[in-house]
Formats: C-alpha cells, sequence, structure tokens
C-alpha cells in the first residue's frame, strides 16, 4: 500500500489525538503494527514562530517510527506555509486539519469551519502543496451537520488541490462524537476520487477495523479513541496488558523529553481500563515519580 511515494506496510493508521500522541504513546501504537502513525494536531502559527532546533524537540518524531504525518491546523495562508516548512524536514506527510471543533479553532476559521468554505480550503491545501515536496494530505468530517453533508464535495477539491490522500471522520461537525458513523459517506468519498482514503470512527477492535475497509472500501482504516487505552488495538494477537503499560513506560523514560509523572500517570490509567483488579487504578494519579509508578504497575494483581 502507498500513499503518494510513502510504501504503508499495513492498511492501519493511528489517529491524530490532542494530549494524548506523546513519542511513547506512538511508539507503542508502532510497535502493535500501526502503519501509519499521525502526531497530534500542531498549532501552525506555534510552531512557525520556532527555530528549527525547537521544531525538531517539540515534533519529538523517532525513526522507528516512520512513516508519520504531521499533522497542522490553522486557517492563515502565509502562516500554514510558514508551518509546512518548518515541520517538512521531520514529516512524511503533512496533513491539515479539517474536522476539529473546539471553539477557538472554529472562531479562527480554523478545523471543521473549512468545511463550510471549499475556496479557502482549496486556496490553503494549494499552498501547501506547492511549499513543499513532502506529500500533503487532509483530514475531514463528511460535513458541518446533517443539512450539509458535502464530504465527497469537500474530498474532490482537497484531491483537485494536488493532495495524496484524505482521512474521513464518518461524522458531521455538529455530531461531535455522537450518534453513528456514516458509513455510506466514506465509501462514496472513496468512488469519487483517486486518491487512497482513510476510514475512521469507532473501531474499537482489529476485526472492526477490517470490517470498516470492506464496508467502505477505503484503503487504510484510522483508530483513535480505542487506541488511547489499548495501544495494541492495531494487532490480531492478545497482549498482556501489565506488559504493555511497562513498556510504555521504558518508552516514555527513553524517548520523552518531557519526563512528567503526570503523563505517564494518564496513560497508564487510561491503559488499565481493561485490567482485572481490586484497586482503584485513579489512585495512580497521586503517585508522583515514574520509578514509583512502575513499582506500582509491577504490583498490580
Ligand atoms: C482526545 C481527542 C483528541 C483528538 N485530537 C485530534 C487532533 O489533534 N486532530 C484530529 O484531526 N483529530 C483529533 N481527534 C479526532 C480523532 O482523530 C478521530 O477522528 C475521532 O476520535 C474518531 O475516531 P475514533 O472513533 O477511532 O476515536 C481527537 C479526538 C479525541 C477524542
Amino acid at each position: 500500500m502507498n500513499i503518494g511515494p510513502v510504501d504503508i506496510p499495513n492498511r492501519f493508521a493511528l489517529a491524530p489525538l490532542a494530549g494524548i500522541s506523546c513519542t511513547a504513546f506512538r511508539l507503542l501504537c508502532k510497535e502493535n503494527g500501526a502503519g501509519l502513525i499521525y502526531t497530534q494536531m500542531i498549532d501552525a502559527e506555534l510552531i512557525s514562530g520556532k527555530t528549527p532546533h525547537e521544531v525538531k524537540a517539540f515534533l519529538n518524531i523517532c525513526d522507528r517510527e516512520r512513516p508519520v504525518t504531521v499533522q497542522l491546523i490553522g486557517a492563515e495562508k502565509n502562516i500554514l506555509v510558514k508551518a509546512v516548512h518548518a515541520v517538512e524536514p521531520y514529516a512524511d506527510f503533512i496533513d491539515l486539519n479539517v474536522g476539529c471543533i473546539e471553539e477557538d479553532y472554529l472562531a479562527k476559521g480554523c478545523g471543521a469551519a473549512l468545511l463550510k468554505d471549499p475556496p479557502q480550503l482549496a486556496s490553503l491545501l494549494r499552498a501547501m502543496v506547492k511549499a513543499t515536496k513532502k506529500p500533503v494530505t487532509a483530514k475531514i468530517r463528511i460535513g458541518w451537520d446533517n443539512q450539509h453533508i458535502n464530504g465527497v464535495t469537500i474530498a474532490q477539491i482537497i484531491e483537485d488541490a494536488g493532495a495524496a490522500a484524505v482521512c474521513v471522520h464518518g461524522r458531521t461537525a455538529d455530531q461531535g462524537y455522537a450518534g453513528k458513523v456514516n458509513w455510506t459517506i466514506m465509501n462514496q468519498i472513496k468512488q469519487k476520487i483517486h486518491i487512497p482514503v482513510i476510514a475512521n470512527g469507532d473501531v474499537t477492535s482489529y476485526d472492526q477495523g477490517l470490517e470498516l475497509l470492506t464496508k467502505t472500501g477505503c484503503d487504510l482504516v484510522m483508530i483513535g479513541r480505542e487506541a488511547q487505552h489499548r495501544p495494541w488495538v492495531f494487532s490480531k494477537d492478545s497482549v498482556d496488558i501489565k506488559q504493555q503499560i511497562l513498556r510504555f513506560i521504558d518508552l516514555y523514560e527513553q524517548y520523552e523529553q518531557r519526563q512528567e509523572p503526570v503523563e505517564v500517570a494518564d496513560h497508564v490509567y487510561w491503559m488499565l481500563r481493561d485490567f482485572k483488579t481490586t484497586e482503584d487504578t485513579k489512585k495512580v494519579h497521586l503517585i508522583t515519580s515514574i520509578p514509583r509508578i512502575r513499582r506500582y504497575v509491577n504490583r498490580l494483581s
């Protein structure tokens, strides 16, 4: 499977997850089989103001997690182009966020607001494509609300602008994360455009991922919230949850620049969701050092 010139080793992608996708988390998803890794969204204004050294440290991308898509959010052409230049040495793909529903971003015309302004979306993407030799992609929703489902048109605009792929979260902006994912629109998009399409929404297992690929005909399937709790969702094998959590802590200590116990505790708590224990696992948040979090996990039964 290829997107543009880049080989993707399988059909599973890790979704961009703001506040969750640290390097250790991305690496654990990769080790468990995610074929394409997205960073969380990165504010174009913020990143374009950094020095090359700061950008490298901020992204903290390891060669082992490649291919990696760096996702940008923005709506000002000049700033987005600057951001593209800033991240392109480290990115295998550069993605534009066309699905974010945070009020602050919508107010600035970013994220899902672009679904309501196709000419602006086309103009931004054309500028991004022109600014880099790296393939540019976009991640969209199927429309603004039920009365304005324009995912097919939006995907065609993205293709015409020169993008290498499009990812579709099968909900409207208005739905947020509620209600059902619309497979029909994902399928229509796949039929209408020629670049690869990534289907996204509500996949909670490897088999469901395969099912979504079959139902939509899409090229890749992307998993987000389930990976937050089970970075091993990309694997068809069963795993030892405790070993996975200990591996996460190792990766965090080895590769993360921040070394924040709070961040480790969050991930440990999320990954303990399906671990059978009588302990109140929320208490992991009270532990203030990473070695002690490791000891806590080791003792869990
Ligand atoms: C906590 C959280 C953070 C997210 N951050 C991003 C983001 O940075 N960029 C983006 O395009 N989508 C973001 N999303 C949306 C997911 O990438 C994905 O499209 C959505 O969760 C649906 O997929 P899922 O059902 O597999 O989670 C986020 C979702 C959640 C729950």
